[in-house]
């Protein structure tokens, strides 16, 4: 099976420990003897610290969104480093590279791409590109809830829900100025356009990866 998973810079740098990203290629590694992987990797809170720098610095939001990028790739640089010889040796800057780059059998990890979306987004559209069977997004929740389970206690998480659903609890979460949302706007929209089968789930622990590919998951599956 083709998949591609996004892991959140939340769950894979959050302090930057190398054993993360050894369990993560560990995991990775023995789900890649029977699969095709894609990784997209995120930022985390080093994107944000230098964004936040060249924010007050003056700079634009869409150089801003360079820098996350920058962040991104170099979180797919470590994840690169972790599987060795598995992996294909640099993070491709954009989606041809990526599917060229897996012609030759090794696992990609990539970042970013281009400014005004996360990479959340870059994944789907990967995921549409490469015509992965599905798509994993490890978060640091455990999957989509009718609104912000971190500030609203009566929030119910989703087992299953449309692509249709997906959009609707992400732009009603995006209104609220500083909310988290599980999955961006452009990813739900390209999940929709192409109903690609999407598992939001939670990345801690990279065997609830390996859990959800063999379809036992506690996440939340996104399909029509
Ligand atoms: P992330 O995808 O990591 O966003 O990209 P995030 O909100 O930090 O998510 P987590 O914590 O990893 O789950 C970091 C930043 O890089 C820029 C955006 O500014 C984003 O917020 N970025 C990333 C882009 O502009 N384009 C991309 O394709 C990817």
């Amino acid at each position: 099976m083709k998949i591609v998973i996004s892991v959140g810079g939340s769950v894979l740098a959050r302090e930057l420990l190398p054993e993360k990203f050894k369990s993560y290629a560990s995991a990775l590694k023995e789900l890649s003897e029977k699969n095709t992987l894609f990784i997209v990797t995120g930022g985390g809170q080093a994107a944000r610290n230098y964004i936040s720098v060249a924010r007050k610095l003056g700079a634009d939001e869409a150089t801003c969104d360079l820098i996350g990028i920058e962040l991104t790739r170099l979180n797919a640089r470590l994840l690169i480093a972790a599987f060795g010889e598995l992996a294909y040796h640099e993070p491709p800057l954009e989606y041809k590279q990526a599917k060229r780059a897996s012609l030759g059998g090794k696992i990609v990890v990539m970042g970013g791409v281009s400014p005004g979306h996360t990479t959340d987004a870059v994944a789907a559209i990967l995921a549409e590109y490469v015509g992965a069977e599905l798509l994993i997004n490890a978060t640091s929740i455990d999957g989509v809830y009718t609104s912000d389970p971190r500030k609203n206690k009566g929030a119910k998480k989703f087992e299953t829900m449309t692509p249709k659903q997906l959009i609707e609890v992400v732009m009603k979460t995006e209104m609220v100025a500083g909310a988290n949302s599980p999955i961006d706007l452009l990813a739900a929209k390209v999940i929709e356009r192409s109903n690609i089968k999407t598992i939001v789930l939670n990345g801690e622990n990279p065997r609830n990866i390996m859990d959800a590919v063999g379809g036992k998951h506690k996440g939340t599956v996104i399909e029509k």
